[in-house]
């Protein structure tokens, strides 16, 4: 009898553990009517301690990125001048803002980029680098503890391997034709160069050390070797958060604008970067990865833009289901 209970027990365990990675898994599709919505702490109630300290300072070198580490930074010069926030809005705080709330609840993590486990400061490090076209910061330096310390304190309340609804970027449906730069570029002149600008440069404001409109090509944007360089990340920010104050509820794109606009916004010069080491097994590259070797025969040009059930319908076939 004992023996029988402790197997359904385990039994139970397993299944419960299963169901709970699905969940995660299925994070992007999630029923937000049953699943709420991460909201993030209220920055009031920070503690008033050492540790709070850091945690305020992290917040800061998030959202003001530029004045610390731009090309005019008062502490180092080793980025293009843009800040964490103009990708995580609002410090990395708001819901389907790109934020960062599921950061300390899943790292360390196995990333297929990199094709090991990962931690939040190489994770942090990677951004510096593709994102912000930059350089590598000391995992052990001041910047970096607190860069962490405040992402630990937005995620405080989500439990150990959970996803919330609403956290990092939302994967739309693929559309069922290439995503079309032509037809991107007649929609950015209508809703995106009024900040943008029509060089895609963007503004600086008026210390001329931070961006008002962050650039969206050319060599102070994000480099080909970023998350936003892949169109379905493009897309996904988009859809939920521009037209600046466009958002989930109120969104300012149907979803075939968001694609076209990011084909069009990835098909303009910016930094070309090249990390060798990426994705070692390419049978694990998302299919919107531009650059080959890939573990098909379809080409970069479909990778890049679509339409990407071919190249999904093919995996599942070489999976064999
Ligand atoms: C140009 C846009 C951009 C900028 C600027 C940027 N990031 Fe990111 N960041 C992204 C994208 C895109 C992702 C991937 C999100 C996804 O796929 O869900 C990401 C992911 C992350 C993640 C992992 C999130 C997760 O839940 O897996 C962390 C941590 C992060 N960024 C930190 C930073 C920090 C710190 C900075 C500033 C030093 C920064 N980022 C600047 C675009 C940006
Ligand atoms: C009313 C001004 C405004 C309009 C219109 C606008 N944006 Fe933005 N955009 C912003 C601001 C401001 C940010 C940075 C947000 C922050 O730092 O809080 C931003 C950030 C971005 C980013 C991430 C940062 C970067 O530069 O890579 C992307 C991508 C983006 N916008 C794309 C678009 C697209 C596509 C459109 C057209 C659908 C658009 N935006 C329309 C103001 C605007």
């Amino acid at each position: 009898m004992l023996r029988f209970l402790v197997a359904c027990l385990i039994i139970s365990g397993v299944l419960f553990l299963t169901i709970r990675s699905v969940h995660i898994i299925s994070a992007d599709r999630i029923d937000t009517r049953k699943d709420p919505v991460w909201v993030a702490p209220d920055t009031a109630r920070i503690p008033s301690t050492a540790e709070g300290e850091l945690i305020r300072y992290g917040r800061s070198l998030i959202a003001g990125t530029a004045a610390y580490l731009g090309p005019q930074g008062k502490l180092a010069r080793i980025t293009n001048g843009m800040n964490c926030q103009n990708c995580h809005l609002r410090a990395g705080a708001m819901p389907w803002g790109n934020n960062l709330g599921a950061v300390s609840s899943t790292y360390p993590r196995f990333r297929e980029r990199r094709g090991a486990v990962e931690t939040i400061c190489q994770r942090i490090n990677d951004c510096l680098e593709r994102s912000l076209n930059g350089q590598a910061m000391d995992t052990a330096g001041l910047e970096m503890r607190a860069m962490l310390s405040y992402m630990k304190w937005l995620g405080k309340d989500v439990p150990r391997g959970e996803k919330p609804a609403g956290t990092g970027i939302r994967s739309l449906k693929f559309l069922d034709r290439a995503a079309d730069p032509a037809k991107g570029e007649s929609i950015y002149l209508k809703k995106c160069v009024s900040c943008h600008g029509p060089d895609g440069q963007g503004r600086k404001d008026s210390s001329g050390i931070n961006y008002l409109y962050p650039p969206l090509w050319g060599s102070n944007s994000y480099n080909t070797a970023s998350g936003l360089y892949r169109i379905s990340r493009f897309a996904g920010y988009v859809m939920d958060n521009m037209p600046f104050g466009a958002s989930r509820q109120n969104p300012g794109l149907t979803e075939e604008e968001a694609w076209d606009l990011a084909a069009f916004v990835n098909s303009r010069p910016r930094p070309e970067k090249n990390f060798s080491g990426d994705w070692p097994d390419k049978a694990l590259k998302p299919v919107d990865h531009p650059f080959g070797p890939f573990a098909d025969s379809f080409s970069e040009r479909q990778h890049k833009y679509g339409p990407y059930a071919p190249i999904v319908l093919a995996r599942n076939r070489k999976a064999g289901h």
